[in-house]
């Protein structure tokens, strides 16, 4: 509903203060920011601390003619101050309310500084790590993104984003963007609207029904038509379908790119063709660029109403009211209580790949670290604000941890470079020590914006490292920092235990010596090839599926096939030179405590169309028992597989999920509401997509990761 005061405000504006409520200019020198908000410029990048953004919004309230104040924007996007994990690695906690704690915590911190409004969450569903931004996002399922996407937008906001720690979410960037052809960052998309509706909508539907304030349009095309001039989209499904009443903000130069999409003959042409498709906020200053007199073809009603979204959302943000931020109130640095809360995260995200038993750590006399992450501060990751907390080095946490073990630096490689005399000093050093820990990933450069990658190895000579250290035939254990999947097939069965830290800080000691028992599941597949991408576990049987040996296949006949030891029949989907599924599945993850699943029970065999279309839900819920010696995390994930329906179903589909701690011998019972929303699906074969149930049976699969599942089966009828 639109208030009194902003309608009086838009029937009071002339055209050119219009625009430029319209528009966002992404970080202008100080002189040069205070000119075009005196001008009638309506939002600007965070100008660094709350001292320069009182100076920019006394120019907006006090010099220009209207007096409407600022929206500050900023990509909070893993912490402001206290720097949190990266997204994908808050994915792999598998803990919505975690992330929403961090959320919080970031809002706070950034609210605090000035910013009111953050260019975060990114909901982009990926199943491509040949593209950086998967570090961003949440990974390649749609339930775990639209959950944690859900989170971080409370999280962000509260529920009043007038309070004093709020800030407005920006969901971002809509839509499909995590899908371009090639894993090239801005490349094409052509997503069907099946794909769309099943895959890349849903996460920001769930978003924008938690609330979000704003939506991001994404660089990419969508079938031939670039998001930023995208009318079906930004208009027809997001405004009109979902009844969306905040913001589209353009990314940056979005408008301007329509040029070389080649959709627009000039900017003009691109300007006009962003505002009438929904996008509200420019982000570039293109709309100035431009004579006045080519903006009059611009519907002065779409202005208006861009226009009052906009003003609507700055009096939702108390800026009206309250322009200015207390200076004294700035949280510069990260208390005790927020670095504890961003170590317990980085801790949760990390997940144990695999282990043979070396860890935890037991003391070790001799301690070899090597590898670029040895002793780097560079656990940080995509977008880590400059002013973001240090971390400290593995090499430091480990000294003072293990006082009374020899830890050795030596050797090693850089990310990119790194000699023989490099890796041989390491190899000599492995030789005299008890177990080596190889610190190895990728630098931040290598992952977030126009950072894809076609060869997901570990980059420069890491490999070589690992090689090297391994062949001493002393336990190695390797340490992942790194921002997407990697192929790690080259070494990974040569070495005893694999930590994925993500880019997570140096909690990773606390899991390497046992202090805390990793839980943390993978949010994306490890694929044993680049060959295998784009890839995910949510995929169609097809017409002949392959079948891993000793399962369904061992009734087809063996045809001596050269190739995949792991699959029998010739005619089915499967590569030659490459066994079957990935390196990792999504969901994967192991730690150091044991559990026992009961078999999982329905509470009750069938339910109807009706009652499910009424709301209706049934339950699923199986029996824990943490058999281990010490308390540990246990992650149930519960999938449903659709067995029969209209379209090709995916083989299965991560529905709900529940991470919870149990100490040694305690059972606990895990219970899921299974409904509508769990057990339906989009079909897109009419002119208007629909949400549909179908009857059938469903096999509901459940445990603590996918390939440790126990099915029960439900009749819809
Ligand atoms: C970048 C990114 C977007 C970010 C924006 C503002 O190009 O695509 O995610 O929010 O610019 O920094």
């Amino acid at each position: 509903m639109t208030s009194a005061r902003v309608i009086d405000l838009v029937s009071r504006m002339t055209p050119d203060e219009k625009l430029g409520q319209l528009q966002i200019i992404f970080r202008p020198r100080p002189d040069d920011a205070a000119a075009l908000v005196r001008r009638g410029l309506g939002a600007v990048f965070w100008p660094r601390s709350s001292a320069a953004t009182n100076a920019l919004q006394r120019v907006a309230v006090e010099e220009t003619r209207l007096g409407i104040p600022l929206l500050v924007g900023l990509d909070v996007v893993h912490g402001q101050r206290t720097i949190a994990p990266v997204p994908l690695a808050q994915a792999a906690t598998f803990d919505p309310p975690l992330v929403e704690a961090l959320a919080a915590l970031a809002a706070a911190e950034a609210r605090s500084g000035g910013a009111t409004m953050t260019f975060s969450p990114m909901v982009d569903v990926s199943r491509d790590p040949r593209w950086g931004r998967v570090v961003e996002g949440f990974g390649e399922d749609v339930h775990l993104t639209a959950t944690m996407g859900r989170a971080m937008v409370r999280g962000y906001q509260g529920d009043d984003l007038s309070a004093p720690g709020a800030i407005a979410a920006t969901v971002k960037h809509f839509v499909a963007y995590g899908q371009p052809e090639g894993g090239r960052d801005y490349n094409a998309v052509d997503a069907s609207p099946h794909r769309l509706r099943n895959v890349h909508l849903e996460s920001f539907r769930a978003a924008v029904d938690a609330g979000a304030a704003a939506v991001m349009a994404s660089f990419n095309t969508v079938a031939g038509v670039p998001m930023h001039a995208n009318h079906t989209l930004l208009t027809g499904v997001l405004k009109e379908e979902w009844g969306f009443a905040g913001v589209v903000v353009g990314d940056a130069d979005g408008v301007r790119n329509l040029l070389p999409h080649r959709v627009a003959a000039d900017l003009a042409d691109a300007v006009r063709l962003a505002y009438d498709a929904g996008l509200d906020i420019e982000m570039g200053g293109a709309p100035w660029d431009l004579d006045p007199a080519d903006l009059a073809v611009i519907d002065p009603a779409r202005l208006d109403d861009a226009v009052a979204r906009v003003l609507s959302l700055k009096e939702a943000l108390g800026v009206f009211d309250t322009p200015y931020v207390d200076e004294h109130a700035e949280i510069t640095t990260p208390d005790a209580a927020s670095r504890a809360l961003a170590r317990r995260a980085a801790a949760r995200a990390t997940v144990l790949l695999r282990n043979d038993g070396t860890l935890p750590l037991k003391a070790p006399r001799h301690l070899l670290l090597t590898g670029p992450y040895a002793e780097s501060t560079d656990h940080l990751g995509a977008w880590t604000q400059s002013f973001g907390a240090p971390a400290g080095s593995i090499a430091d946490a480990l000294r003072e941890r293990l006082p009374q073990t020899e830890v050795r630096v030596a050797g090693g490689t850089g990310f990119f470079d790194g000699s023989d005399d490099d890796i041989s000093a390491a190899r000599a050093a492995a030789q005299e020590c008890d177990v080596v820990v190889v610190c190895v990933g990728e630098p931040s450069t290598l992952t977030g914006e126009a950072a894809s990658r076609s060869d997901l190895r570990l980059p420069g000579r890491q490999e070589d490292l690992i090689r090297a250290v391994a062949g001493t035939g002393i336990p190695i254990v390797v340490v992942l920092e790194n921002g997407r999947p990697l192929v790690v097939a080259d070494w990974i069965d040569d070495v005893s235990a694999v930590l994925e830290a993500w880019q997570a800080a140096a909690a990773i000691v606390d899991v390497l010596l046992g202090a805390v028992n990793p839980a943390g599941r993978l949010p994306m597949s490890f694929p044993r090839s680049v060959g295998q991408v784009p890839i995910d576990y949510a995929h169609e049987t097809t017409g002949r599926p392959a079948t891993v040996r000793g399962s369904l296949a061992a009734e087809s006949q063996d045809i001596g096939l050269h190739g995949p030891d792991n699959v029998q029949e010739k005619f089915t989907s499967k590569y030659l030179d490459l066994d079957l599924g990935p390196q990792f599945a999504f969901g994967h993850g192991t730690g150091y405590a044991t559990f026992a699943h009961a078999a999982p029970q329905l509470s009750r065999p069938t339910i109807t169309l009706g009652e499910l279309e009424a709301g209706g839900t049934l339950t699923v819920s199986v029996e824990v028992a943490n058999t281990a010696e010490r308390a540990g995390d246990e992650v149930v994930q519960v999938y449903v597989e659709d067995l029969v329906a209209s379209i090709a179903p995916p083989v299965r589909r991560l529905v709900a999920f529940d991470r919870r701690t149990l100490d040694p011998d305690e059972t606990h019972r895990f219970s899921f509401a299974l409904g509508r929303e769990q057990l339906g699906f989009w079909l897109t074969d009419a002119a208007t997509a629909r949400f549909v149930v179908e009857p059938g049976v469903f096999r509901l699969h459940v445990g603590s990761t996918l390939e440790s599942t126990q099915a029960v089966e439900l009749v819809v009828e």
